[in-house]
């Protein structure tokens, strides 16, 4: 056992998904992590419980109200946690100088700011939130480069990826690496016949065969956009080029991803498809520590199958890779014609279908310029929201007691 202080550690995100996953693992190691800051947008009564049980300094919500609600189910509880809101709040806590590590876990492009405060105020980032590198790619690697910030992926690919590159990885080329192999299952749609996915609901479209998520991840895996994302986030990561990477479809999830190298090599990582894997491997990086995830048990599984997706059925793919080689504000638009086109199938806006038919026609007529600066990157992305909100009501019309959602801008 170490016997070094904790390492103070604060969860952005800490209500979701991935947010829940990592308090599980760092509940584990109290000897290693003390846990600094907890945030949440709406899920106040679960970020009170996770209070109740992890004592943060910071309990960090977006709006005000949510604030206040939060300190009334705390109210006499003598917890040593102070409650804060806002944009600046998120930030405020992300780059404290008194904590170590940062879990960028929010969903979309909310995330950004406070992930790109971490990053320059020199953090461990733990990266999660995909949608910020998707969306402002140069100006993030520009921030790290400049900082004394680490940057881990969460993502079980990129996970993957990283475990199976040498470290540290200057260049693909220095490395000896052909291609990175970028594994995705092929979501919950990958053999229903394309004629029936018109009338696919939110719920089919959120069952993941392998993996427990958010719903805005999860219908980014049924379309393939996750895919898409992470092809993007994978050029920024490793500093790859879109002739680098190739998705290959692997239904199973035990592969994570692989890594070609030019002697024949072909290294993989495989585990359980549980996110502690990748979050306990980044956490405690270079040392491993126990996630609470099995063992993977090969014989049980039988077997393992690859294939070539098809872009046909999933074209999310193909724009994400468009988008990555033009370049410039081409991905920070898309991300956010498929925030808004996500959301709006969720509200029941938008047929499934419709997700696709909607990010390209907003690529099609958005200018791409080069993303200079945060502003560059936040007009950006609000002019592709606005787009894809007209398109949204020229294409299927809104109501006016539910309007086009816009609400996860930055
Ligand atoms: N889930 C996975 O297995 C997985 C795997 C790889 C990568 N990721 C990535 O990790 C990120 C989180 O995914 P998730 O599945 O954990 O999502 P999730 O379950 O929807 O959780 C998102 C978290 O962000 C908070 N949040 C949402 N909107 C916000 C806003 N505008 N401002 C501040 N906080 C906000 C949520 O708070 P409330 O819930 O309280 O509203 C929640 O704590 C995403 O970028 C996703 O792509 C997820």
């Amino acid at each position: 056992m170490h016997s070094f202080a904790p390492q103070s550690v604060c969860v952005l995100g800490s209500t979701g998904s991935i947010g829940v996953s990592t308090l599980d693992v760092l509940a584990r190691h109290p000897d290693r992590y003390s846990v600094f800051a907890l945030t949440a947008r709406e899920r106040v009564e679960d970020l009170a419980q996770q209070c109740r049980k992890y004592s943060p300094r910071y309990a960090v919500v977006l709006e005000e109200d949510r604030a206040n609600e939060l300190r009334h189910l705390l109210q006499g509880e003598h917890l040593p946690t102070e409650v804060l809101w806002g944009m600046d709040a998120l930030c405020q806590v992300a780059s404290d100088s008194r904590v170590s590590v940062v879990m960028a876990a929010i969903v979309g492009a909310a995330g950004l700011k406070p992930t790109l405060a971490a990053v320059r105020g020199g953090k461990k980032v733990l990266l999660a939130n995909k949608e910020s590198l998707v969306m402002a790619g140069p100006l993030f690697m520009g921030a790290l480069a400049e900082s004394d910030a680490q940057l881990l992926p969460i993502d079980s690919e990129h996970n993957a990826i990283f475990q199976c590159l040498p470290y540290p990885c200057k260049t693909l080329e220095s490395a000896g690496v052909e291609r990175i192999l970028l594994t995705g299952s092929g979501g919950p749609f990958r053999t229903t016949p394309p004629s029936a996915l018109d009338s696919v609901t939110p719920d089919e479209a959120c069952a993941h065969p392998n993996w427990s998520m958010g719903r805005k991840i999860s219908v980014d895996s049924a379309t393939m956009m996750n895919k898409g994302l992470e092809f993007i986030e994978a050029c920024y990561l490793f500093h790859a080029s879109p002739a680098d990477i190739e998705v290959v479809v692997h239904p199973q999830s035990i592969v994570h991803s692989m890594v070609q190298y030019r002697d024949g090599s072909l290294l993989a990582q495989m585990g359980n498809p549980d996110m502690r894997t990748p979050i306990a491997h980044a956490l405690s990086f270079p040392d491993r520590i126990d996630s609470g995830v099995a063992a993977l048990d090969l014989i049980r599984q039988g077997r393992l199958d690859f294939e070539a997706p098809d872009e046909a059925r999933f074209p999310c793919l193909r724009l994400a890779r468009e988008a990555m080689e033009v370049g410039g504000s081409a991905p920070t638009v898309l991300n956010a014609a498929n925030e808004v086109a996500v959301e709006a199938f969720l509200n029941g806006q938008l047929p499934f279908t419709g997700i696709a038919r909607l990010i390209e026609k907003v690529m099609k007529t958005s200018e791409v310029v080069e993303l200079t600066d945060l502003n560059a990157v936040e007009l950006a992305d609000r002019i592709a929201r606005e787009r894809a909100c007209d398109i949204l009501e020229e294409l299927y019309g809104v109501s006016e007691d539910q309007p086009c959602p816009q609400s996860r801008s930055m």
